[in-house]
């Protein structure tokens, strides 16, 4: 075998297998459910309803994925942001974004979750792994806006200090509060 050859199969491997590889080291690649969707969109409109325009809403999804939420958000007409390290996951929501004509309501960051900007973010979503979750928190504390109050919706796991105010189909729902108290735990009327 001659060394062009060597490389072009390194070259291969490396494109074929490192992103799903990267995958495995955190959250792996699992699109949330339409019943999920449909739950998050609904507390959305309960949330934004009153004072929000959906056009002026930021909806983040912190490891987007193949864009699930985030095309089902744009559709209601949020502003809708992901970031995701899977360069093949990226790719393909920037090319479903262009050929569905959202591409000004989609935008997609090959970047880790954890250099995502929050600040002026109105809506947050995450499917994440429980080890995920320590630091994902500790930069919700850190990013968020603290001058109004934000929606985090949590698929599948709860946070591990903060108290959700709703758990609904497996969604753990939080109203960060301008002051960062987390009043009606585990009530009914979140807005
Ligand atoms: C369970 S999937 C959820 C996908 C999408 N949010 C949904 O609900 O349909 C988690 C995604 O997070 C991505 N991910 C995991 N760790 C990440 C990190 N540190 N930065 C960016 N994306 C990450 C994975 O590649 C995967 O696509």
């Amino acid at each position: 075998m001659s060394l062009s050859q060597a490389v072009g199969i390194l070259v291969g491997v490396h494109a074929c297998f490192l992103p799903f590889l990267w995958c495995f080291k955190s959250a792996p690649f699992c699109p949330s459910t339409s019943v999920t969707v449909s739950t998050f969109l609904n507390i959305c409109s309960e949330f934004t309803s009153r004072t929000m325009h959906p056009s002026k809403v930021k909806v983040v999804d912190l490891g987007s994925g193949s864009g699930t939420v985030l095309f089902a958000a744009a559709k209601k007409g949020y502003r809708c942001i992901g970031y995701e390290r899977n360069p093949w996951l990226v790719a393909w929501t920037r090319a479903k974004a262009s050929s569905q004509g959202l591409s000004s309501l989609v935008k997609v960051y090959h970047r880790s979750l954890f250099s995502a900007d929050l600040s002026d973010v109105d809506i947050v979503y995450f499917f994440a792994v429980p080890s995920m979750l320590v630091d994902l928190e500790r930069k919700l504390d850190r990013d968020l806006p603290k001058n109004r109050p934000i929606l985090v919706a949590s698929n599948g796991f709860s946070l591990p200090t903060w108290k959700y105010q709703q758990l609904k189909n497996g969604l753990y729902i939080y109203l960060r509060q301008p002051n960062h108290t987390t009043k009606n735990e585990n009530s009914n009327d979140l807005f």
